[in-house]
């Protein structure tokens, strides 16, 4: 019911401030706020998403949201409280940097929570459950700050995770992060209410190379232009922020970024090798396959007058290979 939402609302409200004393201005949180803060992490930044720290204890957060008078069935629910077999209470969130998530209100619906020694037995994210306010798929972080700056700018820049949105907020004030790299159809609806370009700046390891390739796909399907910055790899865009500066990062990464069929171009090289005829001949192939796809004839002809310069191949050649990669009309 909406009493409900509305009593977890304020626990998180309640909890992200005290995570954020904590950790700005305790002996508890200095440890945490020292890695914070040698990570490149600014004192600023800090305080603009509230980062907090949520003490080594099994009873602190539930403790307080009792004596404060909320009810505590109603925290399990929230995600912030987990209930043993003896019917007590203890704190989902120990021992980590807290993120707080919002909503598209701004209202604070979900935490994550990072630990410190990441080589720990333990995931180094740990997010809250899906719950009435949060559901992961429905969330994009950062969505209600960068709101403005996706309007005025005209493009969303998406990244996999919090550290690359708090980084470059400063340099691309329209980043979200999907929290992870699985994108969903409501989270492509969300940014389109707000443009139709978003420019994908995933991690540059194996992973983020596959998901973007992915995530380029669905949101171009749903009619939104796609860009995709590179990375270099081993990076993601925070290291590369932390390493190289934002400006840099802007120039460099954001505003260098390349069209979907240019990605594809670099995700493809990256599959075969090119020295060797098979590597060519799959590649040739696959872009082909590609352009087949494409929707605007003079896409096709720009990409395939490409191919057939890169390659030595004729056009006619390579325009009858693609007529019999389209799909058949009925
Ligand atoms: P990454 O592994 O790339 O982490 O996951 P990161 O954002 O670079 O984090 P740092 O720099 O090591 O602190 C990308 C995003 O995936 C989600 C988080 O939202 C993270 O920011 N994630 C990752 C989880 O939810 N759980 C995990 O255990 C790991
Ligand atoms: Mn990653
Ligand atoms: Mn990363
Ligand atoms: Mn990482
Ligand atoms: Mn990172």
């Amino acid at each position: 019911s909406k009493q409900l939402h509305k009593d977890q609302l304020e626990a998180h409200e309640l909890l992200a401030k005290f995570y954020h004393h904590l950790l700005m201005n305790t002996k508890e949180g200095q440890h945490a706020l020292e890695y914070m803060l040698q990570r490149g992490f600014t004192e600023d930044q800090l305080k603009q998403f509230r980062i907090g720290w949520a003490l080594p204890s099994w009873d602190f957060t539930s403790e307080l949201l009792k004596k404060r008078g909320f009810d505590l069935s109603s925290m399990e629910q929230a995600g912030l409280i987990i209930k043993r077999d003896n019917g007590s209470y203890f704190d989902r969130f120990r021992e980590r940097i807290m993120f707080p998530v919002e909503n598209d209100r701004g209202q604070i619906v979900a935490f994550s929570g990072r630990i410190i020694d990441a080589e720990k037995d333990e995931p180094k994210y740990l997010n809250s459950p899906e719950t009435p306010l949060f559901q992961k798929n429905r969330i994009l972080f950062n969505y209600h700050r960068a709101r403005g700056a996706i309007r005025r700018e005209q493009s969303a820049v998406l990244f996999e995770g919090f550290a690359d949105v708090i980084s470059s907020n400063e340099w691309a004030a329209n980043g979200i992060a999907t929290m992870g790299t699985s994108l969903s159809a409501q989270h492509i609806s969300l940014i389109k209410k707000l443009t139709s370009q978003v420019i994908l700046c995933y991690d540059g390891d194996q992973a983020g190379y596959e998901a973007a390739f992915k995530a380029a796909k669905e949101i171009s399907s749903s009619g939104l232009n796609v860009k995709v910055a590179l990375l270099p790899n081993g990076l993601d865009p925070d290291d590369y922020i932390q390493k190289k500066g934002g400006q840099a990062f802007k120039q460099e990464i954001i505003d260098s970024s390349v069209s979907e069929m240019a990605f594809k171009m670099h995700y493809y090289r990256s599959k075969n090798n090119l020295s060797t005829e098979d590597g060519r001949l799959s590649y040739i192939k696959s872009i082909l396959k590609e352009i087949a796809s494409l929707k605007g004839a003079i896409d096709k002809e720009f990409y395939i007058k490409q191919l057939s310069d890169e390659f030595n191949l004729s056009v006619e050649g390579l325009s009858n290979q693609l007529g019999s990669l389209m799909p058949t009309e009925q």
